[in-house]
């Protein structure tokens, strides 16, 4: 890491440097690696917005300052390398085959665009038929599923939507209802031009089997696939090349301890990724989607300059990334199943499909019957007990019984989520937040919020 201490002497600073006592970082140092979070607030929800540390910031500034001392020099002699190493990083972290694969972008969003830009063209410039096929799961992203309408839709394209089945019990569940939802975009002859597969889907958050889906669409002679993998990196293991999509795009910011914001877009040279462009266009235009992308015009680059840090933040931890992941998912997988027994539910995914978050059944007598019922309790734990967690409501589908406590069906689920700074406090403030109202006999309807 090049920190403010190694500008001039670097010699002398290596000699005054503190000896390191213990081979990884500590409870303290990670306390105070995240101090600047909030006092007070159980942070459950990593997977919305991720998390930053103190020594990631403190190289950001670094950087913004590098630009600001010299704009120009900066421009010509430093940006660009230093976009490259990032890039660099990423591809031997992901398993690409070539840097030329790997652009730096500001976030999953822009990915989307990126991607279904591309196909908008080919079916405005008559490249694909009218009524031409995209499939998407129903619970895609809401940015995802409104760039479908403005890039996709718009330009003649059809969406099809695919159900994720939840609660749900394994693998098979999905992919039985991938391939109805194929047959469908294939139906009257159709083509299917693009398939979007979450890789970690947000609400309700399941890891789906992304290799097993993309074989799939091979073997099914869809054109393109889109993995929306906004929550992997840093949560589940990837290599790009085995899974086999065309574009994977994945958020550094949500789980690799980035400064928001940065995303890495994979696109696989040769074939269709060659007409990708960055939305923006600037003077770099047809020189590759990794160099227009690292050149969108004067901003502040600094995130994407900061990833190196990341990496050195992941790598003071026992294991590394890979470490930190696993931890993750085991401490994420207990706790979910500790507010499960206390409040007699059920986790609405088995373990192993679940990464770093785990959604959790809410008893059912807080009579949870909408979106605006789930907002209503989030924003009251927000409000009155310090606990920020996003809430997914689960209505009943005809004909299904669905899941059911002691009391009725069980319509709401929690999407906790377990990040280093994390404790089990936490935890026992949701569970006893909830218990609390319960037993208050309140119910999401008659709840206050700020
Ligand atoms: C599955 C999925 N796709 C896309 C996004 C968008 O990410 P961003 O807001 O960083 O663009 C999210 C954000 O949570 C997500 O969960």
């Amino acid at each position: 890491m090049e920190t403010s201490e190694d500008h001039g002497n670097g010699e002398l600073n290596h000699l005054t440097k503190k000896p390191r006592l213990t081979r990884f970082i500590t409870e303290s140092a990670i306390a105070d690696e995240f101090a600047h979070h909030q006092p007070g607030v159980a942070r459950i929800n990593n997977g919305s917005f991720g998390s930053c540390p103190g020594s990631v910031l403190s190289s950001q500034r670094e950087w913004q300052l590098k630009f600001l001392r010299q704009p120009d020099d900066f421009y010509f002699n430093g940006l660009r390398k230093g976009i490259l190493r990032s890039r660099t990083l990423v591809k031997d972290l992901v398993g690409a085959a070539d840097v030329e694969e790997v652009s730096l972008i500001d976030n999953a969003t822009t990915g989307a665009a990126i991607v279904l830009q591309q196909i908008g063209r080919a079916f405005a410039e008559g490249r694909f038929d009218r009524n031409d096929a995209v499939l998407m799961f129903h619970c895609a992203f809401q940015a995802v599923k409104k760039s479908m309408e403005a890039y996709v839709r718009r330009a003649g394209g059809s969406v099809i939507e695919v159900r994720l089945p939840f609660p749900i019990l394994c693998d098979e569940e999905i992919i039985t209802e991938f391939r109805k939802g194929l047959e469908k975009a294939k139906s009257n002859g159709r083509k299917v031009r693009l398939a979007i597969i979450d890789h970690i889907t947000s609400m309700p958050s399941v890891v789906t089997p992304v290799k097993e889906l993309v074989r799939i669409c091979r073997e099914e002679g869809v054109d393109q696939v889109f993995v929306d993998a906004a929550h992997a990196i840093g949560s589940v293991e990837v290599n790009v090349q085995e899974i086999g999509a065309d574009f994977y795009v994945s958020n550094l910011h949500k789980w690799f301890f980035c400064p928001p914001s940065v995303a890495f877009l994979y696109c696989k040279k040769s074939g269709s990724s060659l007409d990708a462009h960055h939305p923006v266009v600037s003077h770099e235009y047809g020189n590759g989607l990794p160099t227009e992308s690292s050149w969108i015009g004067t901003r502040d680059y600094s995130s994407q300059l900061a990833v190196p840090t990341a990496f050195e933040f992941v790598n003071s931890f026992e294991g590394g990334i890979r470490g930190i992941m696993k931890r993750n998912h085991d401490e994420v997988v207990k706790m979910g199943e500790m507010l499960a027994e206390s409040w007699g539910t059920n986790l609405g995914a088995p373990p192993e499909m679940c990464a770093s978050m785990v959604m959790v059944g809410l008893p059912s007598r807080l009579y949870v019957t909408s979106d605006d019922d789930a907002l209503r309790l989030r924003s009251h734990l927000r409000a009155y007990y310090g606990v920020e967690v996003p809430i997914h409501y689960q209505g009943p589908r005809d004909g299904e019984d669905g899941v059911k406590d002691e009391y009725g069906i069980v319509t709401a689920y929690v999407r906790i989520s377990h990040q280093v700074y994390n404790t089990l406090d936490d935890y026992c403030k949701l569970r006893d937040a909830i218990n609390q109202i319960v037993d208050n006999k309140k119910t999401c309807k008659t709840l206050l919020i700020e």
